[in-house]
């Protein structure tokens, strides 16, 4: 360890050429499948402008998004709205925005969908029970196979569009059953539509590709099966088709696996310190200067990889609570963390794989700590 405190400025630097590398290897993994980012993942001119360049199209939550995906260069008619939940007015300013193309999960929204953006094309969200993901979102979203079938007959009826289905088997899916079971509602709800006369054009399966680069919470690495997850999907993909028996268009929405480990948090400690917590037990806690309010919100359900470029090799380590420096007692990683004993106030910390959802969770500045900026590196020349 360096022997006096080095400042370091903290800020979060994404690797655009792993980015663009990452997003080739999806589209040899999913052939034909197209790439439709989302944005919330990581709402930075720089990533969407180098996909939009290869082709990818932008899954927006709303018309902020939209508004940055057209400002960035990509046409409207690669953007979808794909937030079920939308106001009169969101749904209004989309379709001025261009958009043609919403999710819906109930009637209502439908209707909503016809009056304020006539003629659109809707898709209807299925739910999935979020199970063997980090993430579920499972209840707030998405209907069962009839009550689809009820939703795009209402959107026909309405003068509506009734193009596709979709499916989100929750974020940092770790299992490939979730799709399993999603092409199982996916081909129930197809049959079941073309019983009512309503042929779909596409599915889109969603987000919850896993990123590989998570630790578990004693610090080894995360093995989500991503071959087998790939080998489901395209599976999957051809009985879809076969069943479907017409032309049948598949989209992906990931966020996280194209950015979360192509993004690392230049940090450094705060302090670290040993303390008799409540409980009577004696711990090593490592303070460090990011934490939950200003870029790491996923710390309760995710462990990033920490790298300590300045410790030797070899170096001392013991287990340590590490927590943010913010007054709140969320404010914490889960477990116990591997690090260094010998860490001194402003050594530098990395902290891995933390390019997903980082940027767009950073509070303005809770307990007076600012938001990270952020830096691209690479890149096209
Ligand atoms: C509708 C929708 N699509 C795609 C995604 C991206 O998910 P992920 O980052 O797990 O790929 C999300 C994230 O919550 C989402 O809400």
């Amino acid at each position: 360890m360096t022997a006096t405190a080095v400042a370091v400025e903290d800020r979060l630097v994404y690797d655009l050429d792993g980015i663009g590398a990452q997003y080739d290897a999806l589209l040899a993994e999913l052939p034909g499948v197209r790439v439709r980012f989302a944005l919330k993942a990581c709402p930075v001119d720089e990533v969407l402008r180098l996909l939009a360049g290869r082709g990818a199209g932008v899954d927006a939550a709303g018309p902020q998004e939209i508004t940055q995906a057209l400002r960035a260069g990509v046409p409207a008619g690669r953007i979808h709205y794909g937030n079920t939940v939308k106001s009169d007015r969101n749904i209004a300013d989309a379709h001025r925005l261009g958009i043609r193309d919403f999710a819906t999960d109930t009637v209502e929204d439908v209707r909503a969908v016809a009056a304020h953006a006539p003629g659109a094309r809707v898709f209807c969200r299925l739910a999935t029970t979020g199970d063997g993901a980090l993430w579920g979102l499972s209840e707030k979203f998405g209907c069962a196979p009839d009550e689809a079938v009820r939703v795009l007959s209402t959107a026909r009826a309405a003068g509506l569009v009734p193009a596709g289905l979709s499916v989100h088997v929750g974020s940092q899916q770790m299992t490939a059953d979730a799709w399993q079971d999603a092409f199982a509602d996916l081909a129930e709800t197809l049959t079941a539509l073309r019983g009512q006369g309503i042929v779909l054009d596409h599915v889109n399966l969603g987000g919850g590709l896993p990123a590989l680069g998570y630790a578990d919470r004693y610090g080894a690495p995360l093995d989500p099966p991503l071959d087998k997850i790939f080998a489901v999907l395209r599976d999957g993909l051809r009985h879809l088709r076969d069943l479907h028996g017409g032309p049948l268009a598949f989209v992906v929405e990931p966020g996280r696996h194209l950015v979360a480990d192509h993004g690392t948090v230049h940090a450094h400690v705060v302090r670290m310190a040993r303390r008799r917590g409540p409980d009577g037990e004696d711990r090593h806690w490592l303070y460090l200067s990011v934490g939950r309010f200003n870029g790491l919100y996923e710390t309760d359900a995710l462990q990033y990889p920490l790298v300590f470029p300045d410790a030797p090799p070899g170096a001392e380590r013991v287990l340590a609570r590490v927590a943010g420096p913010t007054c709140d007692s969320d404010d914490a990683f889960p477990g116990l963390v591997s690090v260094p004993r010998e860490l001194r106030s402003g050594d530098p910390v990395q902290v891995r794989s933390s390019g997903a959802y980082a940027t767009s969770y950073m509070t303005l500045g809770f307990n007076g700590f600012a938001p990270l900026p952020h830096h691209c590196a690479g890149g096209p020349a």
